[in-house]
């Protein structure tokens, strides 16, 4: 070991920002391998943990960059997920990964390592997965993934091959993948239910759930555990689940179900929802529910994602590969699939076939319904000129359009910086309805339903504060027109499936909010596309 400063240029640990090759180590080694290394006068030129593992290669290099990484693996604590590059071979990355995902795509006369496979779209549609304690070498022409352990046997490798499509990978006619990814979702809800929906079952079908009939005629709950957006549309989920499948259901954050001891009843079906598949949090909740015996089923998009592969049964979206952070076809092609499987379950326990078949319709005429909800787009610009300049907003709604209420407060506040609250709107009157004045905006979802005059009366006690509304409302609406500032119509379908429709103004108008500030639309600052870290 050298005590002399060692220059990042002899081994660099590199944090890719957009796809995320990471590493996290637990703070206490962390700090103490850091200071230990500063002791012996290595200068760290980053706050990041991750030039701990470059710092500690750099130190146990001699010559050969594999041994020295060999050498350095097992004194991390933690989990990561590495590509490890020298100035001195720099056509030869190695990766290595324990708990954080790790991909390598292959390419003709060029290899890839990502942390996504999401990234690889029009590079190589064929990936193989790395599993932890796994290290791979990729030179342009050849790569080799072997065991961290020498003494183990070889690990066998299967190459999988990914259905992207050519226009995957670039943004086409538009300026931003999240808009290209919002005018999507007529496809990817097509993409969802094809080959799902049956007229003579009058229900849904799944390839993948692994479950039998009898297990789950026999469930008696299901608790839904995700993050962000993913956790949104699980909130819509529970709406869904009870009301066409008569199923309880719980949504907890993972990140808190995770390390929560919460009694699990028994017959209790655990659901984690993901469009990366990767997320540390869902992930560490679905281990811990399968750990506890329960049986799990997983929404992933990714295909081969960690998740879509350690659970016990799944569904794919289809969406096709999100490259925008802020989540939005995802987001729809979720409820999507959680309609379906609302229909699947009820038609095991309390729907008739003629309500089944009327779902299966009603489901049939979502893509079109999307297509005719993107026409606002220029009225949504426009609202957006109006209001791009205030510092705070509300999302109000109730029932099945609650979630998307936290899901439109969530893509404005992620893509525009902008504070914005999400809440029940009946709830504003027990506290937030302090917050509302002449500069704060409140955006309702107030299409018609069983609760629209409930609703009504909650729009008017923020009107009668002086606060600016925007309403999402059914097409046509005068009542409504009259009594807002600004108004973006949504076509009329019925109640279980408004939020499917809902979530399109609120996407589009955080897009053209966050574009009028000049922000990173598809990149915003401080995120990833998948957080695999805690
Ligand atoms: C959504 O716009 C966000 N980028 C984020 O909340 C995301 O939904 C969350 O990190 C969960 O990701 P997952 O669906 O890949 O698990």
């Amino acid at each position: 070991m050298t005590s002399m400063p060692i220059p990042m240029s002899e081994a660099t640990a590199t944090v890719w920002s957009r796809w995320f090759i990471t590493a996290s180590l637990r703070t206490t080694p962390r700090l103490s391998t850091s200071f230990r290394l500063q002791e012996q006068g290595v200068r760290f030129q980053t706050a990041t943990d991750t030039e701990v593992i470059a710092q500690l290669i750099a130190q146990h290099l001699n010559g050969d960059l594999m041994s020295a990484v060999r050498k350095v693996l097992p004194l991390l604590k933690g989990t990561y997920g590495l590509a490890i590059v020298s100035p001195r071979d720099p056509d030869v990355i190695i990766g290595a990964r324990l708990g954080s995902p790790l991909v390598l795509g292959i390419g003709q006369g060029e290899n890839f390592l990502a942390s996504d496979p999401s990234a690889l779209a029009g590079h190589t549609n064929k990936v193989v997965y790395l599993h932890d304690h796994q290290v791979c070498i990729l030179g342009r022409d050849e790569w080799t993934i072997q065991d961290l352990n020498p003494d183990r046997a070889p690990p066998s490798i299967s190459i999988e091959d990914i259905d992207w499509d050519v226009g995957d990978a670039d943004k086409g006619t538009f300026e931003h993948f999240m808009l290209k990814e919002i005018y999507e979702q007529p496809e990817a809800l097509e993409n969802a239910m094809r080959g799902r929906l049956s007229d003579t079952d009058a229900s849904a079908h799944f390839g993948g759930l692994n479950l039998d009939t009898q297990a789950l005629r026999g469930m008696d709950r299901m608790i839904i555990t995700a993050c962000g957006t993913s956790y949104h549309a699980g909130l819509v989920g529970e709406y869904l689940l009870e009301e066409i499948a008569r199923i309880p259901v719980d949504v907890e954050y993972a990140s808190e179900f995770r390390y929560r001891n919460r009694p699990i009843e028994r017959n209790t079906l655990m659901l984690a929802i993901t469009q990366s598949g990767e997320t540390a949090d869902t992930l560490a909740a679905l281990r811990e529910s399968k750990r506890k015996g329960h049986p799990t089923l997983a929404l992933c998009n990714v295909v081969g994602s960690t998740i879509a592969r350690e659970a016990d049964g799944g569904v794919y979206l289809h969406a096709g590969p999100e490259i925008g952070v802020a989540s939005t076809k995802a987001f729809t092609s979720q409820v999507m699939v959680l309609t379906m499987l609302a229909l699947y379950l009820g038609r095991m326990r309390n729907l008739s076939s003629v309500q089944g078949l009327r779902i299966v319709e009603e489901l049939r005429a979502m893509p079109a319904m999307i297509q005719r909800t993107l026409a606002c787009d220029d009225a949504v610009r426009r609202i957006a000129e109006k209001y791009f300049q205030a510092n705070n907003f509300l999302y109000l709604g109730r029932q099945y359009l609650f979630p998307v209420a936290l899901e439109g407060a969530l893509k404005l506040k992620e893509i525009s910086y902008i504070h914005a609250e999400g809440y029940p709107a009946a709830e504003m009157k027990h506290g937030p309805i302090a917050l509302v004045d002449e500069e704060t905006p409140s955006v309702f979802l107030i299409p018609r339903g069983a609760v629209f005059e409930k609703v009504m009366s909650n729009l008017e006690e923020i009107k009668a504060r002086g606060g600016p509304v925007i309403a999402i409302a059914s097409e046509n609406d005068e009542e409504v027109a009259q009594q807002v500032e600004d108004v973006i119509y949504m076509p009329e379908v019925p109640e279980y499936l408004q939020p499917l429709v809902a979530a399109i103004p609120l996407q589009l108008l955080a897009y053209h909010i966050a574009l009028l500030r000049g922000c990173d639309v598809d990149r915003p600052r401080n995120l990833a596309k998948s957080v695999t870290v805690e």
